[in-house]
């Protein structure tokens, strides 16, 4: 069975209810085991044994937030070409913009050769159903593709 990890970091709500909406849309598709994680408590074995990577994290001063950037330094060299190809995809939860948190992520990731499978979903201002929505869609889309083979 194909295994996926969710590692995400809030410093309130709003990324939280995210990253449980997205477990629920990836929970749907029964051939998938959904490993879903804060990121102080994940890291390189985790990465290692996951079939793909859904990272979530809300924008602090137009970048992902601290504690992303200390999970995505504590694995990036362990998993350095040992991930290569490995499908990932990134939710973001933000005030009013989100690109920066997006575009910091998508620098690392490319460092670890992942693959990006689906467009960020990013969450300006209040948190919507349409938000969650999308991050259940997310998490299914990302499971099925697991699931089929297709990534
Ligand atoms: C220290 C700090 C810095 C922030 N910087 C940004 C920012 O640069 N751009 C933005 O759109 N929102 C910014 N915000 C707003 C958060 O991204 C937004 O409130 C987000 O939804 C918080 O998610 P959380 O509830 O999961 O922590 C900032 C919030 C904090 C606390």
């Amino acid at each position: 069975m194909k295994t996926l990890l969710i590692v995400y970091h809030t410093g309130g709500v709003k990324t939280a209810r995210m990253a449980e909406a997205v477990e629920r849309g990836a929970k749907s598709e029964p051939g998938v085991r959904v490993v879903l994680k804060r990121c102080a408590q994940a890291g390189p074995a985790d990465l290692l044994a996951a079939d793909g990577l859904i990272l979530g994290t809300p924008e602090n001063f137009g970048y992902m937030s601290g504690m992303m950037k200390d999970f995505l330094e504590r694995v990036f060299y362990a998993c350095e070409g040992k991930v290569s190809g490995r499908p990932y995809a990134l939710f973001v939860g933000a005030g009013q913009d989100g690109s920066g948190a997006v575009s910091s992520v998508e620098r690392i990731v490319l460092g670890l050769r992942l693959n990006r499978v689906h467009a960020p979903v990013v969450a300006v201002k209040d948190l919507q159903e349409s938000h969650l929505r999308q991050c259940e869609e997310l998490g299914a889309a990302f499971a099925a593709g697991l699931a089929l083979g297709v990534f």
